[in-house]
């Protein structure tokens, strides 16, 4: 079992990592897919398909249990608001692992 972890409410979800139902919006098993599945409030004005920023997360721990960010990712990332070198678009990162996100 993997863990997400949301440093704003401290709360910790439990999931298997490729093995949570897909809900439709985001890449499966990504950040915004597994909020989507814990009810986690996280914004995909664009329903995740990576042409907003609103899904934008701090990644505190953990970047390594993350897939790589693609070119249409890191195009629309630099776009954030407070974009950070920790920064990543919730509906385009995968989640392989532990991991502990803030969202802004
Ligand atoms: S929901 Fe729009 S880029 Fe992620």
């Amino acid at each position: 079992m993997a863990k997400l972890t949301i440093l704003n409410s401290g709360s910790v979800y439990e999931f298997e990592p490729g093995n949570v139902p897909y809900g439709g919006h985001g890449k499966p098993g990504s950040i915004l897919d597994l909020a989507m599945h814990f009810n986690i409030g996280l914004n995909h004005d664009c329903g995740g398909n990576c042409s907003c920023t609103t899904c934008h997360v701090w990644v505190r721990e953990g970047a390594e249990n993350l897939s790589d960010m693609e070119l249409d990712e890191q195009d629309f990332v630099g776009m954030a608001v407070d974009n950070r070198p920790e920064s990543r678009l919730g509906c385009q990162t995968i989640v392989k692992g532990d991991v502990t996100i803030e969202i802004p």
